[in-house]
This record gives structure tokens, sequence and C-alpha cells, in this order.
């Protein structure tokens, strides 16, 4: 256990991030006596609140996920929200930061303590709050004092640009080493697992390149719409929502090289340097979509400019589909089919490697050639791990079938999977940054879809309509054909 005293400051505290994972996330660290002794939350937002009413909102969302007896499971949530504090103020007022200073200097008897900022509010306030927190003084740049380590959550601005001014304007209060920049799925237990199975296996290292895999395809999906986040939706799309952040950092670690060590500096000079790799997006490798009502009864299931706060023009894609080409000698030639798309007909998000075909079919001289081989790593919903081989179908005579190695993780693994926040949280507290996006990093990844992007804005297309609850557009299956991908295998 880490010695030190800390203080966990949660801007944005009222809010549905902080109570759907930032609390219960802290709380299940906390259950397994993995925070400081001496540590305190301090939620910050505008909403009026007493301690009281904060304790009886963050209980709602706690899980005794580790500690799952009952009497046990009260009393470790009793000791927790004991330690759970809210203070009102706005984001920008250095006074109601200064109260947050006393109300902290009150539960640790100093202010000399370990701080971690999170700053859970929309990104319109991050310069209003980081300004304040400072000329409060509540950051410190003293390490004799305790460090000061903040938070931050996507959108990292809205393109390059926006990207960089504000790494500019938070870095005169943060310095890059104070700040982590979060994308949790970058925290989830099979992402973190990638590496472990590129380089601590050694059968697909040598397999793992341009010479052996012919295309590679990532997939998120959500079989749901954009439900109340229609204002912030509507502004960024799709692409800026998930394609920048979540599939771009799935591509990176899967075609990033071996680094010669596995600590932050190095992991993620690797990832800058396939990233880096990528040829900027263009607009036709790009397919852009919008969900229109379910084909069968629109009943519950609205077109995207149906919803609640969405212009009945909207033109902002709910779903893109684009391949992006790494150029590298590893990876030369080799087709990314990158997707993602909400309203679709299922929940998914996996990583699918495909080789490329036997040459000649030995079983069946004259006959097709065999089914592809294919590693897919399932992030979610159920994570597993699995290869599609060839395999003689039990029986007399000689006939073969694809079928499956399977890793299934809850089936496979007694213990409870770690949530993407516990596991990016606790890297925090311990100053681990190799799961946090670096300021070269980000910039590579806007520079991507940037051109994209602007493309988009500057010739606005109407985007291709699907049906809620369908596949998404048809036109995919043109950009993959010119790409030469197959889409039916394993779809
Ligand atoms: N929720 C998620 O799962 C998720 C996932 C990835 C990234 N994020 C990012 O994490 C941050 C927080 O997400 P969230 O979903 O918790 O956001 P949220 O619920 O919309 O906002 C958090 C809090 O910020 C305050 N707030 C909202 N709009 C504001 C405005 N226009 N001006 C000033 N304060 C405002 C509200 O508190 P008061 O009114 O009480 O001050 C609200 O409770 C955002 O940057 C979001 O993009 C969230």
């Amino acid at each position: 256990m880490i010695k030190e005293p800390l203080a966990i400051i949660i801007l944005g505290a009222s809010g549905d991030l902080a109570q759907r994972k930032l609390l219960p996330a802290l709380f299940s660290l906390y259950a397994q006596k993995l925070l400081p002794e001496n540590f305190h939350v301090f939620g910050f937002a505008r909403s009026e609140m007493t301690d009281a009413a904060f304790r009886a909102r963050a209980t709602e969302r706690l899980m005794c996920r580790y500690t799952p007896e009952a009497r046990e499971c009260a009393t470790l949530m009793e000791q927790f929200l004991a330690r759970c504090h809210y203070v009102g103020g706005d984001y920008g007022s250095s006074d109601a930061f200064r109260h947050l200073a006393d109300v902290l200097r009150g539960e640790f008897g100093t202010l000399n303590v370990n701080r971690l900022f999170y700053l859970a509010i929309p990104p319109s306030v991050f310069l209003d709050a980081a300004h304040a927190l400072n000329t409060s003084g509540l950051v410190s740049h003293d390490s004799h004092k305790g460090w000061t380590r903040v938070v931050i959550e996507k959108p990292f601005g809205h393109d390059r640009a926006s990207s960089d001014e504000l790494v500019t304007a938070l870095g005169q209060v943060f310095t890059d080493e104070q700040t982590y920049r979060i994308d949790h799925y970058l925290g989830k237990e099979i992402i973190q697992n990638l590496l472990v199975l590129r380089f601590a296996n050694c059968i697909f290292e040598p397999l793992w390149s341009r010479e052996f895999v012919s295309d590679v395809r990532i997939t998120w999906k959500e079989d749901i719409g954009i439900g109340g986040r229609a204002g912030y939706f509507d502004d960024f799309g799709i692409i800026r929502d998930v394609m920048q952040n979540h599939i771009l950092q799935m591509l990176a670690l899967t075609a990033m090289g071996r680094p010669d060590k596995l600590d932050a500096h190095h992991v993620r000079d690797e990832k800058v340097h396939v990233l880096r790799a990528i040829q900027p997006l263009a607009p036709e490798d790009l397919v852009v979509g919008q969900y229109a009502a379910a084909e069968q009864g629109a009943g519950g299931r609205p077109a995207y400019r149906g919803e609640p706060g969405v212009p009945p023009t909207s033109r902002t894609p709910t779903y893109a589909a684009a391949v992006l080409r790494v150029k590298n000698d590893r990876w030369r030639g080799v087709p990314f089919l990158v997707e993602c798309g909400k309203a679709l007909n299922g929940t998914l998000a996996e990583i699918r490697l495909r080789f490329r075909d036997e040459v000649g079919n030995l079983f069946h001289p004259g006959t097709p050639t065999l089914s592809p081989n294919e590693l897919v790593i399932r992030v979610q919903p159920d994570e597993a791990i699995f290869l599609r081989i060839n395999n003689k179908v039990p029986g007399l005579g000689m006939k073969l079938a694809p079928t499956e190695l399977n890793l299934r993780y809850r089936a496979a693994f007694a213990g409870v999977i770690p949530e993407a926040y516990e596991s990016l949280l606790l890297d925090v507290v311990k100053g681990d940054k190799s799961l946090f996006i670096r300021a070269d990093e980000l910039a590579a990844s806007w520079d991507v879809f940037d051109h994209v992007l602007h493309d988009l804005e500057t010739h606005p297309r109407e985007p291709e309509f699907y049906a809620y609850g369908s596949r998404g557009p048809r036109s995919v299956a043109h950009l993959a054909e010119r790409h030469g991908i197959e889409l039916e295998t394993g779809a």
C-alpha cells in the first residue's frame, strides 16, 4: 500500500462519468486496499449538494465486485463514503477552489499531500478550471509538497489545430509530466493483453507482418443510438468520438513494433512511430453513414435526425468506415479496415487479423483455396481471443471445416476482470503513464483524420442512411472490395 496521503479531486462530480465510472472504480481500489491508507475524495461541481447527498448518490452505483459478502461489503462502503466530500462552486472561480483547499486542509491537516485532479467536465470548461485551480494554489510544482497529477478525458480538441492549442494552454498550468490523457480503451484488460499476446508468445511475431497477414479489421459497434448525448455528439460525430481515439489506439497496439523496454517511454515511442507511418486518410477511402429509423415500426428506435436535440438536417456521421495504410516495411500493402457505428445490429469491439491464403489445397486439389486463418481479439462484449483454423471434421473421409481455438476470458480465468477505470486510476496513483496518450501521439492521431474532417466540413456530403439495427451502409462493401478485403469471412 502507498504510504503518502492522497487527495482525489473530481471536477464534475455531479456528472455521469463521476457517478457511473470514477467513484465505483475508486471504491473497488479501496476494497482491494490499493489506495493509500490516508486518502480522501473531494467531489466538486456547480450543483448544490451536501456531503450526505453526494454520498447517497454515489452509493447507488457502488458495487462489491471484490468483496461479495454482504456484511463486509456494507462496512467497506461505509468506510469509503466517509472519505467522500463535496464542495460546490463554479469551475472558473479561484475562490471556490480556495474553499476546496480549506476543506482539504481540514481533512489532512496540511495542503502538502499528493493531489490527483480528474477533470470530468465538458472540454469547454477545461481551461477555466485549470487556471482557477492554479491561482487558488491547489496546483503544486514542488515535489516536496506532494505530487500534482491531472487526468483529462477526450475529446482532446476538435482537430489537430485545436488539439495543439489545448495542449499548449493546459501546459501553462500542468506540465506534460503531470498530465494524464485518458483513453479508457487502453485500460481494458484484453487491450493490455495485446502486448503480452504479441511479445510473450514466440509463435505470433514471425507471422505479424505483410508477409503473412492479408488484412486487418478493427470493428467497434453499438446497438443503441446516441441516447441523451445529442449536444455533444452532433458537434463531434463518430470519427472524433471513436475512430480517432479508441480505434486508432487499437490499431497502434496491433501494428507497432516491439519496444526495447516495457516502460511508458519506449511503448509510447513505438506507438508514435506507427501512428506517424499511417498515411493521412483520403476522402475516397472513407464511408460515412447516419442511422435512419428502424425498418419495422420505428417505435422507440428513431432516426438520428429525430433524436431529441439533433437538428433535422444534421449531416453528422453516426457510422464511419475507412481503409488506412501503414507505410512501413512491416505493413506496406496491408489494408486496415476500421469501422465504427451506432445503432447497428449488435454491440462489439474486436480486432481481426486475417492471414494469407494457403497456396493450393493439398486436401482437395483443384477446389478453391482453404478458408484463411484468422486471429480475433474480442474486446467486448465477451472478452476472448480465438484463432480460426482448418480442421478435419471427425469421421470417415477427409472433410475439412474452419474451427475455432477459443480462449474465452470468463471461462478461462476465475478472478474478476477489472474495469478499465480501475486499472487506469491505479496507474495514475502509481505514476505509470504507459497507458496514457502523450502529446506527440495525440498530434499524430489527429494528422490521420485532419484532412477528411476538414473535407467533410468544406464539402458537406449527405451521409449514407442505414436502418437502425442494420449492418450499416451498403457501400462499405465497395470500399472493402476496392482494397481487396473479403467481408464475408467471419463477419
Ligand atoms: N460519461 C462517459 O462515459 C464519458 C466517456 C468518455 C469521455 N467522457 C468525457 O468526460 C467528461 C465528463 O463526462 P460526463 O459524461 O460526466 O459529462 P456530463 O455529465 O455532461 O458533465 C459533467 C458535469 O459537468 C457539469 N457541466 C455540464 N455541462 C456544463 C457546461 N456547459 N458548463 C459547465 N459545467 C457543465 C455538470 O455539473 P454541474 O452542473 O453540477 O457543474 C455535469 O454534472 C467530458 O469531457 C466527456 O466528454 C465521458
